[in-house]
């Protein structure tokens, strides 16, 4: 694997699942999972078998189905977490046990009530245990951003010296800002040295999870855990899309790669929005509704001149056919053309300004004007037998 190579780790179906609304069933969690196989995740976070029956069944089932993708499971630190995640990991073609400890203060004081040194100890007894039945594990140090970080290093030192290959530096309540982030990255990496993946994991209490792991990336982190759709507990986890897409549209400035098929991110966004029965917000990066719309008359002029004008990559790039011109009180003359071309009318010499006029004038009482509207406002002899009616000019949500 070459050096800039980032492996995506995909916890959709384990943190993203924790979103309020989110849950899914077996079969929706075994669809979804093939589906991030066809995308090109590396590691896909099944669930976390100690939680429940269900979370128990839908790992195992997950870890049967996908033979390429590695398939984690979360497990705390006790025997008995580790032992329920290697039963619904067992048949897995390339099982991860991902154990977790908290390191912040305010974690060990008020949620586990232990000392520093007790954490230390469970760190060392679980890894040693799961390394004892998995080739691959993968520690979490729970709260990493607002723990003591001598304290944190020497947590995951140990973690490392037990056969952790994998180190995670999760910033749990989304608290750290791009910088900060990438110097803890930094002085982890420095503290435990060159053979172990250090892996990050950003919340978006404050909008900063992606730019936090991007931020890593320099720093030398090179996993990054990430959902479709950016789902996840609170305001969510950093979003695979956008990550994904960062790196391919600015990989001037972050030469890094991963092994997705970007043409399957819309079709993921999609699948993912389906079964949990929620569309993202119109102006989500990437994979919103508006992401590739554009309404306003010189925007729709220069995209229709040329889509570089006002789009960074294009929808073909995320396997979403094509761009979508939103007519509405600011399109211009060239973009209802357009939709008149498509829709089979050919307009007249001198016809355009008049059918525009009727056009802003409807547009300006109704909010969007569709297909239907648009031939209601020609002239009759305009309209070819090609006319296609009525599909919206304004494409459907997921
Ligand atoms: O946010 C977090 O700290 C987690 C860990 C369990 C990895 O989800
Ligand atoms: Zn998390």
């Amino acid at each position: 694997m070459s050096a800039n190579r980032v492996i995506i780790f995909d916890t959709t179906l384990r943190d993203g699942e924790q979103a309020p609304g989110c849950s899914m069933h077996l079969d929706e969690k075994v669809r979804l999972a093939r589906q991030l196989e066809r995308l090109g995740v590396d590691v896909i976070e099944a669930g976390f078998p100690i939680a429940s029956d269900g979370d128990f069944a839908a790992v195992e089932a997950v870890a049967v189905e996908c033979r390429r993708a590695t398939v984690a499971a979360l497990c705390r630190t006790t025997e008995a977490d580790i032992l329920r995640a290697w039963a619904a990991l067992e048949r897995a073609a390339h099982p991860r046990l991902h154990t977790f400890v908290a390191t912040s203060d305010i974690h060990l004081e008020h949620k586990l009530r232990k000392s520093r040194a007790e954490v230390l100890a469970m760190t060392r007894d679980a890894v040693r245990l799961a390394r004892s039945i998995a080739e691959e594990v993968e520690f979490s140090a729970e709260d990493a951003t607002r723990s003591d970080v001598e304290f944190l290093c020497d947590v995951l030192a140990t973690a490392a010296e037990e056969g952790a290959s994998i180190l995670n530096v999760p910033d749990t309540v989304g608290y750290a800002t791009p910088v900060e982030y990438a110097e803890l990255i930094a002085t982890v990496r420095e503290r435990i040295g060159g053979d172990v993946t250090i892996s990050v994991h950003c919340h978006n209490d404050l909008g900063l999870a992606v730019a936090n792991s991007l931020a890593a990336l320099g720093a030398g982190a090179r996993q990054i855990e990430c959902t479709v759709n950016g789902i996840g507990e609170r305001a969510g986890n950093a979003a695979l899309e956008e990550i994904v897409m960062a790196m391919r549209v600015r990989a001037d400035r972050l030469p890094f790669e991963t092994g997705v098929d970007a043409r399957e991110i819309y079709p993921s966004s999609v699948m993912l929005s389906e079964i949990v029965g929620f569309a993202v917000q119109p102006n989500k990066a990437v994979v919103g509704r508006n992401a590739f719309a554009h309404e306003a008359g010189i925007h729709q002029h220069g995209v229709l001149s040329n889509p570089l004008c006002y789009e960074i990559m294009t929808p073909e790039s995320i396997g979403l056919p094509s761009n979508r011109l939103v007519l509405g009180k600011h399109s211009g003359r060239h973009a209802l053309a357009q939709r008149y071309a498509e829709l089979g009318c050919e307009l007249a010499a001198g016809e355009l300004d008049e059918i525009y006029r009727r056009f802003t004038s409807l547009a300006d009482r109704k909010k969007s004007v569709y297909d239907q509207d648009l031939l209601s406002i020609l002239n009759p002899f305009t309209m070819s037998s090609e006319a296609r009616l009525p599909t919206p000019a304004v494409g459907g949500a997921h």
